[in-house]
Order: C-alpha cells, then structure tokens, then sequence
C-alpha cells in the first residue's frame, strides 16, 4: 500500500510509544519485519524552544526508513514549524498526534484534545501539509469519551484538509488503555474515508492481526504494546501473510539475545549510563514468563552496567536450560 507516495511493504507498522519506541527499537522492529516505524511522539512547542531533547527524538536512521516523525501540539503554525525542523531529519512520513490521553499532553488541548474541537484539528492538518513535501498523517482515538465518539468526523475533516493516512486506536481518551480496543469503530473509519486507515489495539499474535483486516477492513495494522520484548511478532505476522506458517515462539536463547543486541544499541545510542534505566523495562519485557523474571524484578536496580546484563542473561539461561 501506499500513504501519500510513500510504498509500504509488509503487514505490520510499530506503533509511537514514547519511552519505549526510540531509535534503537525502532531499527530492530524494522529488522524483524515492521513495515513502517513511527518516532516517539515530539513536542512542537520544545521544537520551537530548540529543546535538545525534542530534537534528539526526531532523529532517524537509515536502518528504519520508511519511518515517520510524530509531533503533537495544538497551534497549526507551531505545528508547522516543528515539521519543517522535522525536514531535517529526512523522514518520509510526518504524523500528528490526536491520540495521547496523558494529562500533561491533552490537558494542555493537545493528543487526544484535540478531538474536541474538529476544526482545529482540520486547521492543523492543513498548516502542517503545506509545509512540508511529505505525506501527512494523523493518528486519532475512537473520540474522547463515550458521549463524544467523532473519529469519523475527524477522520472526514483530516482528509479533507489534506491528511494522507489515518491511524485509528479503537478507544476514546477517557479509556486510556482498558478495556478491549473497539474495532467497530475502525471498519466506520475505514468505510468513511478513501485515504489509508491503519487499525491499532490489541493486537498480540498474527491471528489478531488476521481478524483486525477481516472485520475492519483496514489498509494495514499497527502494533505497539505487543511488541514490548516481543519484535518477532512483526516477523510471525510477516510469514503468516506471506506463506501461511507459524513461526514459533523464540527459544529462551533467541530471546536472550536479541535482548542483549537491542540493549547494546540503546547504550551505543544514549550513553551506557541512560541507555541502562531504560534498558531495566525492556529486560522485564523480554524475561517476561521465563524462570527467573521474577527474582530479577525484585533487583532490577542493580542493573546498571551492560556487562551486568550479560551476566543475569546468563544466570537466566542457566536457569532455564540447565536447570
Ligand atoms: C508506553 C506507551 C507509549 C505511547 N506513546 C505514544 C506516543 O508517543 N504517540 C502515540 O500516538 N501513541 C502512543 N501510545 C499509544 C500507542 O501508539 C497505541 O495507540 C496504543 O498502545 C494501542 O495499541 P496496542 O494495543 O497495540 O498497544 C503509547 C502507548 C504506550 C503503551
């Protein structure tokens, strides 16, 4: 398929998390079979202020092109502006988020907020597509609460004003992310708009993925907490598409070390010392169900060097394996 002129290939794109889907992630997701990768959602008013931070978040690499860079914010003029600065990056997609539930986003009116006011969001959309020369689109929830579901409307005024792709999460900001997804809401979306509509919650294996197109219809699915420790789901859902096989559950070895490759990654990219707080929550997510896990919540603190890491995989595989 395509979004705008940009070919995606595969079944499959990695949803924005922010904290979670960074570089290093990004390209190893992408390396297991990840159709398109989307950034960490980046703040435009910090892109305005030349925040460092901001700017490090926009960063791509060649490893995860198609990739796009998400910006949230509430001012079209701002918005643009962090867009243009997001150029510089070169990535092939810019998207805008009207999806983030997080006080500190949505209680300023932007992420979900948005949502509230369609003609802000139309306002948004067509200041950022006509600043850039890359295919623009916009990632919405099912609207912001039960009273107010309007993703059909938001999905209508986005294409409108020149959108490109429409990413819909099936639930509205006040469910945040509980309970189940509703994908009604997708196939609605879908049947509203002639542009690309991405489906996106819940999906843990291919035969979600399967039964997300089949009841929605949708153009593709995007995936984000499945992915957590799991990237060879991009891969299961590849070869289920593609050959009609199963790919296994890794083996405790595979999981180990990819483990260990994603983590290396994350502290060549942001130092041993950052790259190792983070790396604690990617660890549980990969030491998840395993023998083990358990002891090594309880001392995830001391994990504070990459050469500690190796040694608790180690002892994980000791355990596992050996017994
Ligand atoms: C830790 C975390 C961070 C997230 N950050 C973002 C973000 O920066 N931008 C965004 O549009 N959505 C963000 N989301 C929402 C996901 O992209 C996705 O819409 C949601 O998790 C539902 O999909 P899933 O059921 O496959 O996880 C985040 C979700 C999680 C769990």
């Amino acid at each position: 398929m395509y979004i705008g002129n940009v070919e995606i290939k595969g079944y499959a794109a990695l949803a924005p998390m922010a904290g979670v889907a960074d570089r290093a992630f990004r390209e190893l997701c992408r390396d297991f079979g990840a159709a398109y990768v989307v950034t960490e959602m980046v703040s435009s008013k910090g892109v305005s202020y030349n925040s460092s931070k901001s700017t490090e978040l926009m960063e791509i690499s060649d490893k995860e092109r198609p990739a796009g860079v998400q910006i949230f914010g509430n001012e079209p003029e701002t918005m643009a502006q962090a867009a243009i600065t997001a150029m510089k990056f070169k990535p092939e997609i810019i998207d805008i988020n009207m999806g983030c539930p997080a006080p500190k986003v949505s209680g300023n009116g932007c992420g979900a907020a948005l949502m509230k006011n369609p003609k802000l969001c139309g306002e948004i959309v067509k200041a950022v597509s006509n600043a850039v020369n890359v295919p623009v689109t916009v990632k919405i929830r099912k609207g912001w609460d039960d009273n107010s579901v309007n993703a059909v409307e938001v999905a209508q005024i986005c294409e409108a004003n020149g959108a490109k792709a429409i990413t819909i999460h099936g639930r509205t900001r006040m469910q945040q992310y509980q309970p189940y997804a509703d994908w009604n809401i997708i196939r609605e979306v879908k049947q509203s708009v002639k542009i690309p509509v991405i489906g996106n919650g819940d999906i843990q294996t291919a035969e979600d993925a399967q039964r997300m197109y089949e009841e929605t219809n949708c153009d593709l699915v995007m995936i984000g907490r499945g992915a957590l420790g799991n990237p060879w789901i991009f891969m299961q859902i590849y070869s289920w598409f593609t050959e009609e096989r199963q790919i296994p559950t890794p083996s405790v070895a595979e999981k180990l070390w990819v483990m260990l490759r994603h983590i290396k990654t994350l502290c060549e990219y942001k130092g041993e010392e950052h790259g190792m707080r983070e790396a604690r929550k990617h660890a549980a997510w990969y030491l998840k169900g395993l023998k083990g896990a358990a002891k090594f919540r309880n001392e995830a603190g001391r994990l504070t060097t990459f050469k500690d890491l190796e040694t608790l995989a180690g002892e994980v595989y000791k355990m596992n394996i050996l017994g």
